[in-house]
């Protein structure tokens, strides 16, 4: 998926949501997930890095896209790092997602680990955001938004098999990472290319897309991300929630899990079981599955509710999918999905 479809698609949904304040909009605020008391989240060796992640992290596209509120933000993002969030996710291209994740939590930059993705700035003008200038400009770009002077951790934003080929944009990450601009590097993709960034060998870590509507990975890059002790970091691992609509969404972003989840018909999506926000729920059940894969070490999940990380929580400390669940989930996708239901970017 393009990112302006996802930016469109991220704006018509978020947009009510930005439109106030936390303090100020009735029924986002639950006292009881507010409290500044650090959750017990487990945390996990990122591969070969020095980290060592809460397996819930932070997405940043949707505070960007959907141009939250920054008192909400600010709110959101101190609340769930002393709840234990320690990954940040953000991107050169979500807006000002860079900005307001700094004005937010920049004082206290010692308490996460900060990620950002290359590629898809400077837009126009014949500029190619994946040659070694716009690299190093967007890195420097960032980190003048991000008001820091290194990121943890630079992806390729999911750029193609010929970029990857090339190698013009990974020796540049390289080169930011022995400038101290960033102390690692990764690639952000799926299927193919993800395989192929994997094998050049030059990656600390792989973001990818994994959920019970979006299984290749599993099969495809994550034995190789534990042959090479590479960090995972999972995006789109709730299937952007596709169950909370009732109809067929208008934009392309999600409506492609949509199609899958219908065809796939778990029990947990049914009609009937799509307003269970427990751990045996829709959402209980997707972070649940995907953090129970060997390999995987994290989840950023976009958000723009500061009630959201601790509800997201509680469901992964629920623990682990019981074997046959998974069993079933996996079983499942192998008798439903076609070969081109790939990873989706
Ligand atoms: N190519 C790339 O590199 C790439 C692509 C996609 C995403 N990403 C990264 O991954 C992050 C997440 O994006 P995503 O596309 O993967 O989205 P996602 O995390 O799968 O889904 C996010 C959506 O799920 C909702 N949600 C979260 N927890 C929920 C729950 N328990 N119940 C119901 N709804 C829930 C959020 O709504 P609320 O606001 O109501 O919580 C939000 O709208 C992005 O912010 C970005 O950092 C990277």
């Amino acid at each position: 998926m393009n990112e302006q479809t996802r930016r469109d698609f991220l704006r018509t949904t978020v947009a009510g949501a930005a439109a106030g304040s936390v303090f100020g909009m009735a029924g986002t605020t639950n006292a009881s997930w507010l409290g500044h008391n650090a959750l017990k989240l487990e945390k996990r060796q990122l591969g070969k890095t020095d980290m060592k992640v809460s397996v819930l992290g932070f997405g940043g596209a949707e505070i960007g896209y959907g141009r939250t509120d920054q008192d909400r933000v600010t709110q959101l993002l101190n609340t769930a790092i002393d709840q234990g969030l320690d990954a940040i996710d953000t991107a050169e291209c979500y807006a000002d997602s860079e900005i307001a994740i700094a004005n937010a939590v920049s004082h206290r930059r010692d308490d996460y680990y900060l990620f950002t993705k290359v590629g898809h700035w400077p837009r126009g003008g014949g500029a190619d955001g994946w040659s070694d200038k716009s690299i190093m400009e967007t890195i420097e770009r960032s980190l003048k938004r991000l008001k820091t002077d290194h990121v943890d951790l630079v992806h390729l934003h999911s750029c193609g098999l010929d970029v990857l080929k090339k190698g013009e944009a990974t020796a540049a990450l390289e080169k930011a990472r022995e400038q101290g601009k960033t102390r690692y590097i990764g690639y952000s993709g799926d299927s193919l290319a993800a395989k192929y960034a994997i094998e050049t060998g030059k990656f600390d870590t792989l973001m990818t897309s994994i959920s019970f509507c979006d299984q290749e990975a599993i099969d495809l890059t994550l034995p190789l991300c534990r042959e090479r002790n590479m960090g995972v970091i999972v995006k789109r691992g709730i299937a952007n929630a596709v169950w909370r609509f009732d109809t067929k969404p208008s934009n392309g972003y999600v409506v492609e899990y949509w199609n899958r989840m219908n065809k796939l018909a778990y029990d947990f999506t049914s009609a009937e079981n799509r307003s269970n926000t427990g751990p045996d729920g829709p959402a209980g059940i997707a972070i649940r599955f995907m953090l129970g894969l060997p390999g995987v070490h994290t989840s950023v999940v976009g958000t723009t509710n500061p009630t959201r990380f601790a509800q997201n929580a509680a469901l992964i400390n629920a623990g682990p999918l019981p074997d046959e669940q998974v069993k079933a989930i996996r079983a499942r996708w192998k008798e439903v999905a076609p070969t081109e239901w790939v990873g989706l970017t």
